[in-house]
């Protein structure tokens, strides 16, 4: 019988599943898609059924289509920071509060402020409490939910409410315990003097493992769920976008990982938990328990393309497929024709921390057609990579090639778009389109035995494709993403301005 890893990834859109064979070849990937609900604006949940039928379904089917393997090992991957909340029973209270969902400001504010300012807040977790973080719904369900909030009893994110279906046990890592906001990512342990300082029960949250570690096997009930033989270990995985850098074979300095998904992630893996200076990136712990994490996450990058195709790109017959919306964008220069994009569909995150922030087309004319609209939205989610790389660079860190992810790197001309803008090559490598999944698989081998560590366990990802720069498209997008980087903070009061009634702010129609 072939041995093989487990990964599952809780996705915002779908669950993945795939199974590795201890050579870091797939055997089988399937994913599972599920949709989101956006009750209000700026709201965004999901119901964590849709998650585990969704990892029931997908589990199912790689194990069908594996033949006879046997498991050595689980790992678990999801969205990080959204706020799962139990009962005593382990039964849900709400609907999952998401990692994009942009409710909980006035929360954050006040975390801020009980923790003694932001510089108190950096100094207690390396980073500042972001709207998208859990810290603040936990807050925020405490305000807004008294009823609901007293039967409180556990506080999971995504992963680890499938860990509690599988196991039993309730259980986090590090990585995903980072993106609460309440952990301190220097010394790798929650933040108690924090959590006391907002009147938060510490026992909310579960246990934070090293992400390699074991934290339960599948018990006889999440066996007879999923179909998976009891007794399996499962071992603390990663949030994605933490556990994506090592399954993107990104774990030496110089290397940055870029992810295209619904979000954009611009990722590097730190040897020590670099000052995070203004909060604007993310400093968390990495799945190598040696090692740190940094990144930028902008909330719209594959899903600012898949907003512009159902809502600007479709005729009145069917929505254009990406492929050909693509082989039509790459008829536009460079620049296309001095159009640019905002991507900011739902506030954002990075470099621009404003829930209030919109999306904008700027450079309209009439000579502009659908290609280069279309290539303007690639572009600006690239210039949106960019300005997060251009923070990380204040703090010191250098990248001299780029190894793309998410569904985005799989465009040939994103990719070119990522070469030309960063100025150096950008590969993608093997397993790195399957996202979390795959570098949960990876966490899972290191926590079997498979590989002695995360460097060994990186090298298993092998490159595939590799783009170089062109100089003169270069020169153009530098000069583009200069134009772009100035449009924000002239724009950014008449967004504010823009949310608020008579204009918009109310529920839905
Ligand atoms: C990371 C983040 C997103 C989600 C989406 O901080 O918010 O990457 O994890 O998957």
């Amino acid at each position: 019988m072939t041995a093989a890893l487990l990964g599952i990834d809780i996705g915002t859109s779908g669950c993945k599943a795939l199974l590795l064979d201890p050579a870091g070849r797939v055997l089988a990937g399937e994913t599972a898609t599920y949709g989101l609900s956006q009750p209000r604006p700026g709201w965004s949940e999901q119901d964590p059924e849709l998650w585990i039928e969704g990892a029931r379904r997908a589990v199912a089917a790689v194990m069908a289509r594996a033949g006879a393997v046997e498991l050595i090992a689980i790992g678990l991957s999801g969205q990080m920071h959204g706020l799962t909340p139990l009962d005593a029973g382990g039964r849900v209270l709400r609907p999952a509060i998401l990692w994009n969902d942009q409710r909980n400001g006035a929360e954050c504010e006040a975390i801020t402020a009980a923790a003694g300012g932001p510089e108190a807040l950096l100094a207690a977790t390396n980073n500042r409490m972001l709207v998208g973080y859990t810290g603040g719904k936990i807050l925020w369900m405490k305000n807004h939910e008294p009823a609901l909030f007293a039967r409180l009893a556990h506080v999971l994110n995504p992963k680890d409410y499938l860990r509690y279906r599988l196991t039993g046990e309730f259980a986090t890592e590090v990585s995903d315990a980072s993106g609460t906001g309440l952990f301190d990512v220097r010394a790798r342990r929650w933040a108690g003097g924090l959590i006391d300082r907002i009147g938060l029960n510490a026992g909310l949250l579960p246990p934070a493992f090293e992400s390699h570690v074991v934290s339960g096997r599948v018990d006889a009930r999440g066996a007879a769920l999923f179909g998976l033989p009891a007794g399996v270990p499962v071992v603390g995985g990663g949030g994605d976008s933490v556990i994506q850098t090592i399954g993107s074979g990104v774990i030496a300095p110089g290397e940055l990982q870029t992810t295209i998904g619904t979000a954009g992630i611009v990722a590097a893996a730190l040897d020590t938990p670099r000052d995070n200076p203004d909060g604007r990136l993310q400093v968390f712990c990495n799945v190598a328990p040696d090692k740190w994490h940094c990144m930028g996450v902008s909330l719209f990058a594959g899903g600012a393309l898949s907003w512009y195709r159902q809502t600007l790109a479709g005729e009145d017959g069917p929505l254009p497929d990406f492929d050909s919306l693509m082989a039509e964008a790459a008829q536009s220069p460079a620049g296309a024709r001095g159009l640019l994009f905002l991507p900011y569909l739902n506030g954002e995150r990075c470099p621009h921390p404003d829930p209030a922030a919109r999306a904008a087309f700027i450079g309209l004319t009439a000579r502009h057609r659908r290609a280069d609209l279309t290539r303007a939205v690639m572009e600006g989610v690239v210039h949106a990579l960019a300005d997060m790389y251009g923070l990380m660079q204040a703090t010191g860190i250098a990248g001299t090639i780029v190894k793309a992810s998410g569904g985005g790197a799989r465009a040939p001309l994103w990719r070119q778009m990522q070469a030309d803008r960063f100025g150096c090559d950008v590969v993608t490598t093997e397993g790195a389109a399957e996202g979390g999944a795959f570098g949960a698989a990876l966490v899972a081998g290191i926590g079997a035995g498979v590989w002695p560590d995360a460097t060994h366990a990186a090298a298993t990802c092998r490159n595939l494709t590799r783009e170089h720069p062109d100089a003169a498209a270069g020169i153009v997008l530098g000069r583009a993403g200069t134009l772009y980087r100035g449009l924000y903070p002239l724009l950014a009061e008449s967004f504010a301005a823009l949310g608020q009634p008579p204009f918009d702010g109310g529920p839905d129609a």
